[in-house]
């Protein structure tokens, strides 16, 4: 595969295929051609020949894509063919929804530890984990290696929270809390706003109201 830049576009799309993808393979699906693929997404053919020839390509012209194959290769890219130690900081709401959700695991994501600093929640079972205190939270991430934390946590403490984890070795913040963080440019972060997309929602309704 080459090693040029792939574009965050791209990036973005991917996910949305791979989706597609086990959708296919649990209905046995084993090949289905670029405009098949494109009518159930809704998105071009050219758009998915361009998209997957960043990749090399995957399919044979004419014949289709391999269900198997594209699921399996497109998972490669994004790194899904590993599991991957996620922690949760923050055992409220939506802490406990992320860790009682069971899909994050089906796709490698191995939630292994929650912290919260309420002491009340500390021992608490939530989904296959106990409740660690926050006291606990550098020696763990020191000693087992976190890949991903996500943070669950009031957005008035998450950027203090952040720059800990970095120092104590997090390179990966999956950040539920409504704030930038201004971490340093080798940490990844990936922001999931809620409201912001509700905002996005509301101003598509006004729109096509006009
Ligand atoms: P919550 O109040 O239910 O839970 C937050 C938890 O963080 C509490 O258990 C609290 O004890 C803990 N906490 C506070 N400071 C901490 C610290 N320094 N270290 C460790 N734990 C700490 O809040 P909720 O609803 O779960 O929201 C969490 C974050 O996600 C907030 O920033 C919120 O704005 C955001 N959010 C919430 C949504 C929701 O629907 N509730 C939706 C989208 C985002």
């Amino acid at each position: 595969m080459s090693s040029k830049i792939i574009s965050r576009a791209v990036i973005k799309r991917l996910p949305r295929y791979y989706r597609y993808l086990s959708e296919l393979m649990e209905h046995n699906i084993v090949r289905i051609s670029s405009k098949e693929l494109s009518e159930r997404m809704n998105v071009t053919a050219s758009q998915i020949r361009q998209d997957f020839n960043n990749f090399g390509g995957f399919g044979q012209q004419g014949y289709g894509y391999n269900v198997e194959y594209l699921y399996s290769e497109i998972g490669k890219i994004l790194g899904l063919e590993r599991d991957h130690n996620v922690i949760i900081i923050g055992a409220g709401n939506v802490g406990k929804a992320l860790i009682n959700y069971p899909d994050f695991a089906k796709r490698g994501f191995i939630f292994t530890a929650i912290f919260d600093s309420d002491p009340n929640l500390v021992g608490r079972k939530i989904g296959n984990c106990l409740v660690k205190s926050v006291d606990e939270l550098e020696t763990y991430v020191k000693e087992n290696e976190v890949e991903i934390a996500a943070l669950t946590i009031p957005k008035s403490v998450a950027p203090e929270v952040a720059g800990n984890l970095v120092k104590w070795g997090v390179g990966a913040i999956w950040n539920f809390a409504p704030t930038d963080l201004n971490l340093p440019k080798n940490v990844i972060v990936e922001n999931v706003h809620l409201a912001e997309s509700l905002m996005r929602l509301s101003y598509r309704i006004k729109d096509s109201e006009k």
